[in-house]
């Protein structure tokens, strides 16, 4: 492949995949795989809520999907977790709440799915395409005169009954701010375009209304400002992220951030990034015929 112009990157999120008989979505999924595949792109991203039900038999399902279509490759694509993957909200309402009401069970609880992911998702999701697959990760990419950096952290906060009700409140945890504060980091980017990849929405659109306010409070991504931060500190031009089920754009500082929608709600459409040799860079999203 030739890198001489630009690098290309699709994005898509919120599969929201619900077992092997949701069989409408599986084969959008290929069809929409076999798309890119034709279209050439260098890359695909994915930001989480990959499936519905946080149940690792299910996250084979795409597995095996991105293994037949040659994207299960560490240079060919990158993914990592939204709540629904990690967090099983039908589960954690009708047994641990009563059962064990401890916080720190909680925690374990989703960092255990996220050991289980990284099983199953080696070597997508780690820096060298070896062992030590897991969040937060950084991958240094190079395209011909190109290097990429995708800096990947984990949003997901276990399930709370008064704090986070849905499982959709989401926060990058303070060891993970420290991680990417090392100078090993920055050295490791230097030169690079670097996109940041979270699964939590900087921005949830509300109208003012008090429902909407509501409805904003329980997705919302907590320490956004932080994450900001760090991500700005980093250089990063952009960060690509779901979880908010609406395609868009918007600007945060310095930093553009580009919510993937939802493919399980918009299964024609996706984003799609391309990077100039220059680290000039544009987007758009794309619709496919039916
Ligand atoms: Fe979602
Ligand atoms: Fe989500």
């Amino acid at each position: 492949m030739s890198f001489d112009k630009k690098v290309t990157v699709a994005h898509l999120s919120d599969l929201h995949i619900a077992g092997r008989s949701d069989r409408h979505q599986l084969s959008r999924l290929e069809f929409m795989f076999e798309e890119f595949i034709r279209r050439g792109y260098d890359h695909l991203v994915m930001t989480g809520d990959l499936i519905d039900t946080a149940s690792p038999d299910d996250w084979l399902i795409l597995k095996e999907a991105l293994v037949r279509q040659g994207l299960f490759d560490w240079n060919r694509a990158t993914l990592i977790p939204g709540n629904h993957d990690l967090i099983d909200l039908e589960e954690e309402m009708r047994f641990y709440n009563a059962l064990n009401p401890d916080d720190g069970f909680r925690r374990r609880r989703v960092e255990e799915r996220l050991r289980e992911f990284g099983d199953i998702f080696r070597p997508l999701i780690s820096g060298n395409g070896g062992t030590g697959a897991g969040l937060p990760f950084l991958k240094v990419m190079r395209f011909g005169a190109l290097s990429l950096s995708l800096v990947a952290v984990n949003t997901i906060d276990p399930w709370s009954g008064s704090d986070n009700p849905l499982g959709a409140r989401g926060s990058v945890s303070r060891q993970t701010l420290q991680a990417l504060a090392a100078p090993e980091v920055a050295e490791a980017i230097s030169g690079s375009f670097v996109v940041g990849l979270c699964h939590h929405a900087y921005k949830v659109y509300g109208t003012g209304g008090l429902v909407d306010q509501a409805f904003d409070w329980t997705m919302e991504f907590r320490n956004r400002e932080d994450y900001l931060r760090a991500m700005q500190k980093l250089g990063a031009s952009l960060v690509l992220h779901g979880h908010f089920h609406r395609f868009q754009v918007y600007r945060a500082d310095a930093v553009t951030f580009i919510n993937g929608g939802s493919f399980r709600y918009f299964p024609r459409r996706y984003g799609e990034l391309t990077i100039g040799m220059d680290g000039q860079w544009s987007h758009r999203f794309v619709n496919v015929a039916p």
